[in-house]
């Protein structure tokens, strides 16, 4: 079998060689779907192995974080975190006891560790073309290429590794592009994905049809989009019967012949009413379908999947999501489920309020402050949703604040596609901007996040504006 990320392999080797020489492995990984999976394929490739591992799910890692796993020692495997505190880890990494192994995706930090698994580092770009889960799988594929386990199929843990980048939203045009994509084929060859043209419309399994079309928000069609009424007119005015004696179906439950008229019925009403030409493309993309999952399952397509996950590990019940992902079902499966119900009303609630409340413009952003309205630990998944919302503009990085509980005050700004090719990069912007005040940030160009002092606001906002401005020269 190839590697599936050829540029990554040298330093895949290396790192599991050295993981392989410890007997037992701290997994420290992020609170989010890419950081679940990433953690549960890493937990699981050791464990084959003959190691024992302990996970750990956290927030996020700064220095004080580092430091208290410094002191405990041990051989400590960052996944879908570390890179953003190498700075840090390098410090406490030649002080002896204590072995870091990094496996991310995020924009790394200056300063450098013997094993550092990063895409960025190999001229990949970790915000679109592998994320956490992608990096984790690469190790986790060549630690038991290394350890001689060819029982199950290493590659069968393609599957999380899809789920973990859809849920990163690394999606380009779609569909999983670069080294996503060499992963995603992995997971085709054994079985555990298949991937195909679809609407991309969230909730293809698991939404009767009125509900799915109702919640078009990524692409609003008037007159359907948030107009339940409206989404089943539409689909009573087609030539074919939907409806059953159970009700409504879901878009899994139509045979392909229904899926097309469907499908070509919604986008010639877009068209009719003047949606946008690139707003329309964006109906239509890859989904990512796990076919050994129950179908109509929140399990058996990727994005669902992902929102599922997130449902747990942003709610501080990351074991929950982390069972989901490792096959241990009962009970977790009934308790993410509700979790899943309460993050969905959160969301909405905080779409909306960002959307009421509007944001303020900066010269090169817009801003708006959440206060204790939205919690912090989703404050980005609804800032990036919003994006388009009412006066909301899509085309401009949205910075959204919100009040953390333990004091301090949480960032996340978020930002559309076309805004890299001219140079934005929020995660270099956001770690920059916040260390003037005091604070620490990080991330991705198109998705990062900080945390500053209170009061610290205003003063970040002009230093954030600026270096925008200066990446958009
Ligand atoms: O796992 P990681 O720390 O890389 O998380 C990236 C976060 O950014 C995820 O929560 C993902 O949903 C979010 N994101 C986003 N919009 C993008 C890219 C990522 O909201 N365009
Ligand atoms: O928290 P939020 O969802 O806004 O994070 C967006 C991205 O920025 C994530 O990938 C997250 O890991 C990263 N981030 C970071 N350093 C921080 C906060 C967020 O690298 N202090
Ligand atoms: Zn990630």
């Amino acid at each position: 079998m190839d590697p599936p990320v050829p540029a990554l392999h040298d330093r895949a080797v290396a790192a599991a060689d050295r993981l392989l020489a410890a007997e037992s492995v701290r997994v420290v990984s992020h609170d989010d779907a890419d950081g679940l999976t990433s953690a549960a394929i890493a937990a699981t490739a050791l464990e084959r192995a003959g190691l024992a591992v302990d996970v750990e799910i956290k927030h996020g890692l700064d220095e004080a974080a580092i430091d208290d796993l410094a002191t405990t020692g041990g051989t400590v495997l960052f996944t879908d975190l570390g890179s953003g505190g190498l700075d840090r880890l390098a410090e406490l990494a030649d002080t002896g006891s204590f072995t870091p192994v990094v496996a991310d995706h995020h924009e790394p930090a200056d300063g450098s560790i013997e094993h550092h698994l990063n895409p960025h580092c190999v001229g990949l770009d970790g915000g679109r073309e592998l994320a956490g889960a992608g990096t984790a799988y690469v190790l986790a594929r060549t630690v038991l290429d290394r350890a001689g386990v060819d029982e199950p199929d290493p590659r069968e843990l393609a599957a999380l590794a899809v789920v973990g980048a859809v849920g990163d939203r690394q999606t380009v045009d779609g569909e999983l592009v670069g080294a996503n994509a060499a992963v995603a084929a992995d997971g085709e060859a054994v079985g555990v994905i298949e991937s195909g043209t679809d609407l991309a419309i969230y909730g293809t399994q698991t939404r009767p049809l009125p509900k799915l079309l109702e919640y078009t928000t990524d692409v609003r069609i008037p007159g359907i989009t948030g107009n339940r009424q409206g989404a089943i007119r539409f689909l009573e005015a087609l030539d074919v019967e939907l409806r059953t004696e159970a009700g409504w179906p879901t878009w899994a439950d139509l045979g392909p012949e229904k899926r097309t008229q469907v499908a070509s019925a919604l986008l010639t009403r877009a068209i009719e009413r003047g949606v946008p030409a690139e707003r329309i493309d964006a109906l239509v993309g890859t989904s990512y379908i796990l076919p050994r999952e129950e179908p109509g399952t929140q399990l058996r397509d990727a994005s669902e999947f992902a929102t599922l996950l997130n449902a747990t590990a942003r709610y501080e019940e990351s074991e929950i999501g982390l069972a989901v992902c490792r096959g241990d079902r009962d009970g977790a499966l009934d308790r993410a489920e509700t979790l899943l119900k309460n993050h969905r009303r959160n969301i909405s609630a905080g779409i909306e309020y960002l959307a009421e409340t509007g944001t303020t413009e900066a010269e090169h952003l817009q801003w708006v402050h959440a206060g204790e309205q939205i919690r912090a630990t989703i404050v980005g998944i609804v800032a990036g949703m919003a994006l388009g919302e009412g006066d909301i503009d899509r085309h401009t990085p949205i910075v959204a604040f919100a009040n953390k509980p333990d004091g301090g005050v949480k960032v996340s700004a978020r930002a559309n596609g076309r805004l890299g090719d001219r140079g934005l990069n929020l995660g270099t912007a956001l770690r920059e901007a916040a260390a003037t005040v005091g604070g620490e940030g990080g991330g991705h160009a198109m998705a990062a996040g900080a945390t500053i002092p209170e009061g610290a606001e205003e003063t970040f906002v002009s230093a954030l504006d600026g270096r925008i401005g200066a990446q958009l020269n």
